[in-house]
């Protein structure tokens, strides 16, 4: 078989470990030939592809971003800007390439487009990627334990400046939609108020939450809020969240956006570990002609769930998930 693979939308680490997952599995175990389309979709689009050989395959497990490039490339999305039938030229180039399968490496928009595409007809298997781990039917996607393990070395590092200025220290970090990095990183981090998208916040709650520590005699405070939370006058969230703080407390404050850090650098050992076993199972689905699928963890097993149950969904924290039930229970503020 030939198979085409591709990585599309925001990078982070264990891409490259993915692509080695599903390419060495499908080389040596399965005798299939791999080819790799460069910067998402629009590879698929531009007839830009490469022969992948096990030589190309090494050196990735721990590198970060993707060897393949990327894109947030949207062929299914209508633009008026353009007259060319992106569907149909994607399948033409599908069936001219001689690919069998195309595998999709990506986040919700990339799950998406590859439902789109299998129900054209093209044999396609994804595997879910975001930092946001906000992709449906998976427990856990790749690129998230090492984003909140970067945010909360950050966090961190925060508590002694704080400490030593008696100062609010407010550290925004992704997840436009989902808050799963701020929930996990902000409690693994020792934060005292977490914000996130899913959970309406009251700044009069987060002023008092943070006097009655003071009164408690601890001189500071540390807030972790995600990107996406919502704010006034179009402000980012931490230049926001600092100012109604200082301006509620008079207490001074600071904020530090942590941005693309979180999606740079080598993959934690768990999402090696994570990429090697979903890029494993996205060969093995390919094997046994089981196409339509996205690659999921549930609890500690990896499997698949048909893509159609997957487009257009987000996985949100729930109010009632334990990291915020607890949480509370010890006294942290969410909003
Ligand atoms: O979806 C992952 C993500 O990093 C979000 O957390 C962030 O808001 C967005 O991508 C940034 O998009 P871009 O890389 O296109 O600026």
């Amino acid at each position: 078989m030939r198979i085409g693979i591709l990585t599309s939308g925001g990078d982070c680490p264990g891409i490259n470990a993915t692509i080695r997952g599903v390419c060495k599995t499908a080389i040596n175990h399965y005798g299939m030939e791999v080819f790799g389309i460069q910067s998402g979709f629009r590879g698929l689009l531009d007839n830009d592809i490469v022969p992948l050989n096990d030589k190309d395959l090494t050196g990735l497990l721990n590198l970060g971003g993707t060897i393949l490039g990327t894109s947030r490339e949207k062929p299914f999305k209508k633009r008026a800007s353009t007259s060319t039938n992106k569907p149909a030229l994607l399948l033409k180039n599908i069936k001219d390439l001689q690919l069998d399968c195309i595998v999709c490496i990506g986040g919700n928009g990339t799950q998406k487009t590859a439902c789109k595409l299998a129900e054209l007809g093209v044999n396609v298997v994804s595997v879910p990627k975001t930092i946001d781990n906000d992709v449906w039917g998976t427990d856990f996607s790749f690129g998230f334990d090492t984003a909140v393990a970067i945010a909360t070395d950050a966090i961190d590092r925060l508590h002694s400046t704080a400490s030593s200025h008696q100062r609010v220290m407010v550290i925004e970090v992704m997840g436009h939609k989902a808050g799963w990095i701020a929930l996990y990183s902000g409690m693994a981090g020792g934060g005292d108020v977490i914000l996130i998208p899913e959970i309406p916040y009251n700044i009069h709650n987060i002023g008092n939450t943070i006097i009655e520590r003071l009164k408690k005699g601890k001189n500071y405070s540390i807030v972790v809020v995600a990107e996406g939370i919502q704010t006034a006058d179009g402000k980012k969230a931490a230049e926001y969240i600092a100012q109604e703080i200082e301006y509620e407390t008079g207490i001074e404050t600071r904020e530090t956006v942590l941005g693309y850090i979180q999606r740079g650098g080598s993959p934690t050992a768990f999402d090696r570990n994570l990429a090697t076993r979903m890029g494993g199972h996205a060969a093995e689905l390919i094997a046994t002609g089981r196409f339509g699928r996205m690659v999921a963890l549930k609890g500690n097993e990896i499997t698949s769930i048909p893509l159609e149950e997957v487009a257009g969904k987000l996985k949100l924290v729930n109010a009632d998930h334990d990291l915020i039930l607890q949480g509370k229970r010890m006294g942290i503020c969410f909003g």
